[in-house]
């Protein structure tokens, strides 16, 4: 098989010569690289990116297998989504940085690509962009962090924060107690140690078959990673051989083994954002009502904070995804090709769960279907999401009267407010906080629930956005309203006194108010004014597609036919 690095390292001799100088350059032979795989690793190590900080050792181990294998490994930096510190949100650069992966692999001579991952958006990132490049590719995640411990309890990151925070505004604990938690909270590089987003995607990358079977979960300080970095370099060589491309392994029966996956996971409602987009990529649709649809027939099994108990490492001692998988057997599309050359089913034929409390049986699932919701109605014309395992039951079916938060620094001004005029039967209602109402599509959706509220008791009410919530976080939240309120949603058109009903039974978001008032009240609308006016803010609003669509840019979406669509770099002179 002719290399695709040979263009570069053996074509015109003038040109090879420079690329071969290139390398001498960097000390190596041409004997080690010339009609060699030439293995481009992505590396999302950062210093600004707590979660993906152990990228930088384990790339190592990556390099250690391609060379074993026969390759040349040519690591490369790329930018790293760190969720704590970019504002306003990590989702504001996940098409930035997939842009930046799918570019470097057109412009340079490579043959298969290793994608290091580990947080939120690193991971739907890098596989936009190999859905897009179709060349030989495999991801590898950081893992996520040890859990931490505090006064005898355990500590899950994201959702002990929001459930101690609330504990912090109505004094059941103190700041100096605040204080010695945030101590105890890091625990050590890795990624957040529930089913948040980042565990939630690095689990799904391993169903769709873009990651060895059974390592997403391994712990990041966990010897076994290591391990799992050289077989994931040994094996982008042998794809490379194989000619093994993600075309291949990404097909509609596999998205929706993902789909069916992140429902028994109880994983982030922002996987549903991530696999629409990374779908778009090979041309799959992946419509709100396909999640629906499988959600009615999917069990949810996984016992694991936000939704459940556990957390990451109670997780991958169970048996992990291979074992979730295993439990849901019947439901999948075994026949899918994996990363591995074989099949789902034949990737997870020996697995099983050694823990039931963790990883349930189909008998005695948390919940036997329903874990997340599509609701449509005259709020959400377009869809909108609701997390149900991690709702208030109680809520599901619901009729309030509206408050409305115009944007995120009026919720912030006026939410704990003493005279805020709200009660345990209120809709907490934030418009433009969107994709494009921000830029970013921010997780700004887990409005907190009012001091006045938690005071009295009450820890949850109904809130709606158009915004996302984090995959660490709960209540009876409805995410994700499309189209969204700065794009000329109804969403924008709510007034505080507004009836609202929510009914998840019967997937329905409905504001009481006539059509004619709405048509008034549209007429009246103006779009807020957005004060970026220049660079990527810009380009992101100007492009940026609504939640239902994957919010991917609509010039990164393929054309019919998305095979020609990645049109190889003449190598010439530069
Ligand atoms: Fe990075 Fe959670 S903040 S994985």
């Amino acid at each position: 098989m002719m290399l695709r690095s040979a263009q570069w390292f053996s074509g015109r001799e003038e040109l090879a010569f420079q690329n071969r100088a290139a390398l001498r350059a960097m000390g190596l032979n041409p004997d080690d690289f010339v009609g060699k795989p030439v293995i481009g690793i992505a590396n999302s190590w950062s210093d600004l990116n707590n979660c993906n900080a152990n990228l930088r050792d384990l790339v190592e181990a990556v390099k250690r297998g391609v060379l074993l294998e026969g390759g040349l490994p040519l690591e490369f930096p790329t930018i790293s989504l760190g969720e704590e510190f970019m504002k306003p949100s990590a989702m504001l650069y996940r098409n930035l940085m997939a842009m930046d992966v799918e570019e470097t692999l057109r412009a340079n001579p490579i043959d298969g690509v290793v994608l290091l991952c580990n947080c939120d958006k690193t991971t739907p990132a890098q596989l936009m962009a190999a859905a897009s490049a179709d060349l030989p590719a495999i991801q590898l995640n950081g893992g996520p962090r040890s859990s931490g411990q505090w006064r005898g309890e355990t500590v899950g990151s994201g959702t002990d924060l929001w459930r101690y925070s609330d504990e912090l505004r109505t004094g059941k604990i103190s700041m100096s107690d605040w204080r010695e938690l945030e101590a105890s909270y890091g625990c050590g590089v890795g990624a957040c140690n529930t089913m948040g987003t980042a565990s939630t995607m690095t689990s799904l990358s391993e169903t769709l078959g873009m990651m060895l079977p059974g390592t997403a979960s391994i712990p990041a300080t966990d010897a076994r990673r290591m391990q799992a970095a050289t077989a994931t370099g040994r094996r982008i060589v042998q794809m490379v051989h194989e000619d093994l491309r993600p075309s291949q392994i990404l097909t509609p029966f596999a998205f929706d083994n993902t789909i069916r996956a992140l429902l028994a996971l109880g994983g982030s409602t922002n996987a549903v954002v991530h696999l629409i987009a990374m779908a778009g990529r090979r041309n799959i649709p992946l419509p709100l009502s396909r999640f629906d649809e499988l959600s009615q027939t999917t069990p949810f099994l996984v016992n694991l904070a936000p939704s459940g108990k556990h957390l990451m490492d109670a997780f991958h001692a169970a048996g992990g995804l291979p074992a979730v998988l295993a439990e849901l057997r019947d439901l999948l599309q075994l026949d899918c090709l994996t990363v591995t050359g074989r099949t789902l089913g034949e990737n997870i034929a020996r697995a099983r769960s050694f823990n039931k409390e963790v990883i349930r049986s189909r008998e005695a699932p948390l919940l036997p279907g329903g874990s997340l919701a599509v609701l449509s109605g005259n709020l959400a014309p377009r869809g909108a999401l609701i997390k149900a395992s991690a709702a208030s039951p109680r809520l599901m079916q619901h009729r309030g009267r509206a408050i409305v938060f115009r944007d995120y620094e009026d919720m912030l001004a006026r939410v704990n407010d003493p005279e805020l005029p709200v009660d345990p039967q209120s809709v907490l209602v934030l418009q433009n906080a969107g994709p494009k109402g921000v830029p970013g599509f921010p997780e700004w959706g887990m409005i907190p629930v009012p001091t006045k509220l938690l005071q009295a008791g009450i820890t949850d009410v109904v809130r709606i956005s158009d915004s996302r919530m984090s995959g660490t976080a709960f209540g009876t939240v409805v995410l994700h309203v499309a189209p969204e309120a700065a794009d000329g949603g109804p969403l924008g058109l709510v007034r505080d006194g507004d009836w609202i009903e929510l009914d998840v039974k019967s997937r329905s978001l409905q504001l009481m108010v006539d059509d004619a008032e709405l048509s008034r009240r549209r007429a009246e609308w103006k779009p807020p004014v957005n004060k970026h006016r220049r660079g990527y803010p810009r380009l992101y609003i100007d492009h940026v597609l609504q939640a239902d669509e994957g919010c991917d840019f609509d010039f990164l979406r393929p054309t019919s036919d998305c095979e020609l669509d990645f049109v190889q770099p003449i190598v010439g002179r530069s």
